[in-house]
């Protein structure tokens, strides 16, 4: 049986503390699909379509990773998808209480789904998608951040949000 992982996430947008995270998934698992959640609610910055394209461009190469949009419980989706494995990137202490409460929600849903949590590079350790949009409408570096098209991609969303609020 190939074990197949789920990484799920808001992704808004892919940082490189989720590359790191994916490449090192990959060594262990078979395959990963990268599930985006379609988070209307939480008002994301970009698109489903929009998160998922950027998180395909960055792995256009690697046949053993599937993107996906996902909606409901994500025990649901793993479930309809044969992943027995959540992936989930543990940066600092201050993530655990959150990631620990969902992880054993998710067995309580599902006793046959792990979560296995993975460490990024001890540089991603501070980063997320909210840092990296703060600190570009404040007009900081983003620069070993983020993927550089995704820089470019953050730029021209943000100038489109202007024009369209005539800011
Ligand atoms: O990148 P994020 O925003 O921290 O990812 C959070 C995510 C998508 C993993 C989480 O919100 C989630 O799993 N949502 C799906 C709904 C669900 O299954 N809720 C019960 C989890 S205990």
């Amino acid at each position: 049986m190939r074990n197949i992982a789920v990484y799920p996430g808001s992704f808004d947008p892919i940082t490189n503390g989720h590359v790191d995270i994916i490449q090192r998934g990959l060594k262990v698992f078979d395959k990963m699909i990268v599930a985006v959640l379609e988070n209307p609610e939480k008002s994301p910055l970009f698109t489903t379509k929009e998160r998922i394209e950027m998180i395909h461009q960055v792995f256009t190469e690697e046949k053993n990773i599937k993107v996906k949009a996902f909606h409901g419980l994500l025990v649901d989706f793993a479930k309809k998808n044969r992943a027995r494995i959540v992936i989930r990137g543990l940066r600092a202490i201050s993530d655990f209480e959150y990631e620990f409460q969902m992880a054993l929600m998710n067995r309580k849903l599902n006793p046959e789904i792990e979560t296995f949590f993975m460490m990024p590079n001890v540089s991603y350790t501070y980063l997320s998608s909210k840092l990296v949009k703060e600190i570009f409408m404040l007009g900081g570096c983003l620069k070993d951040l983020v993927p550089k098209f995704v820089e470019k991609k953050i730029r021209e969303k943000f100038k489109k949000e202007k024009n369209r609020l005539n800011l």
